[in-house]
């Protein structure tokens, strides 16, 4: 049985990589020709860090994402998930329209940059306390995980890495809960077509319950951060104490479509500053107040006409 999609198209990716341009081809066959183009590349970690500025301000200095779970935690991800994910983004063979625009190639960079960061960020330490579910339906979710979930995200939510099968170990609830979701009512593109058939029966309940239990998986002790571990690598950035929940600044107009895949390589990839705010306008002088018009002097008054002759 094919367990994951993923491999099924591989006679396509070759055709795609011998012909070089991939002419036609869905978003799909063009996520998996650079994915294949990527993982025969030597990843630089160093310049890795360089390229992760781009992707600080949503997914944070430590890639924990957010609490609340609109950013995933995508620290100790297993960096062929991350190179999947970043070819399914860009080819929007994944809808993600607030990560969209920075993935393209002038902002991210050809396959290169992403062997690189997909290596930083797979190498990052993960949240030691991510969010959890409210913990009331454990002894079903522990359940429904064993025999639903195993073969293809490991025991503990560890993933498998040559599957591209994601940990979900240590992710956020509510970041679960939605990708479950999106993966179940085919919202989400690249879900593997094997899970969507394996969650198929699954009622509200045994879904929270299952994800509950996911959420409270704890990743292997070495690739978890020490209690109030800060990524050095980021010493500038201003970390405000509580999780981090700013609105993202809007993200640069769409381009059209994306480039193909081959691209020449980037410089570095800007790092995104707070916007200045323009300085405050000074307030306008009062105008000179209008000096009085003079009166026009009193008019004398008329002489009296002289009696007309008779
Ligand atoms: C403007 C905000 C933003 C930026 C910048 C950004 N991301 Fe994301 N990223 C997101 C959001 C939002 C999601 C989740 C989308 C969803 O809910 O489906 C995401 C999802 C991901 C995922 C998939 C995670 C998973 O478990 O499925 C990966 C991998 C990822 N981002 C890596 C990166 C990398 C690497 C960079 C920098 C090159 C980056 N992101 C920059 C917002 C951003
Ligand atoms: C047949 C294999 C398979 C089974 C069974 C399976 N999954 Fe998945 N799952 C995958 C693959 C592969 C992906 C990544 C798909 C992609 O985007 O490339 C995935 C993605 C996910 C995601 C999104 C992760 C992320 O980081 O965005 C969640 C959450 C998830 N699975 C949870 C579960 C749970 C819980 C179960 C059991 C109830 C389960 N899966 C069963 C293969 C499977």
């Amino acid at each position: 049985m094919q367990v994951f999609g993923f491999s099924r198209a591989i006679g396509v990716s070759i055709a795609l990589t011998l012909s070089g341009q991939a002419l036609a081809a869905t978003p799909a066959e063009i996520a998996l020709a650079e994915y294949n183009e990527v993982m025969v590349l030597t990843p630089d970690p160093d310049n890795g860090r360089k390229v992760y500025l781009t992707c600080v301000v949503c997914h944070g200095p430590e890639g924990w994402g957010t609490m609340e779970g609109i950013y995933p935690q995508i620290a100790g991800q297993l960096r062929t998930v991350i190179i999947k994910q970043l070819a399914d983004i860009r080819a929007r063979n994944r809808d993600n329209p607030l990560m969209y625009p920075f993935s393209v190639p002038s902002i991210l960079g050809g396959p290169q940059n992403i062997a690189d960061v997909a290596a930083y960020v797979a190498g990052l330490p993960m949240t030691p306390s991510n969010r959890v579910g409210p913990g009331t339906d454990l002894e079903l979710g522990e359940k429904l995980y064993r025999d639903n979930c195993v073969k293809c995200h490991g025991r503990h939510g560890e993933g498998i890495e040559k599957n591209q099968g994601p940990v979900i170990a240590g992710q956020h609830f509510n970041y679960l809960l939605r990708q479950f979701d999106m993966i179940r009512s085919n919202r989400r593109k690249n879900a593997n077509a094997s899970m969507v058939k394996q969650i198929e029966g699954f009622t509200p309940r045994d879904q929270a319950a299952v994800l509950d239990y996911t959420s409270r998986l704890r990743p292997a002790a070495e690739k978890l951060a020490a209690p109030g571990w800060t990524n050095p690598d980021f010493p500038q950035y201003v970390r405000s104490g509580t999780p981090m929940s700013s609105p993202v600044p809007p993200p640069p107009a769409m381009p059209e479509m994306p480039q193909p895949p081959v691209m020449p390589p980037m410089p570095e990839p800007p790092a995104m500053p707070e916007m200045p705010q323009p300085p405050a306008m000074p307030s306008m002088p009062e105008p000179p107040a209008m000096p009085e018009m003079p009166q026009p002097p009193a008019m004398p008054p008329m002489p009296e006409p002289p009696p007309m002759p008779r």
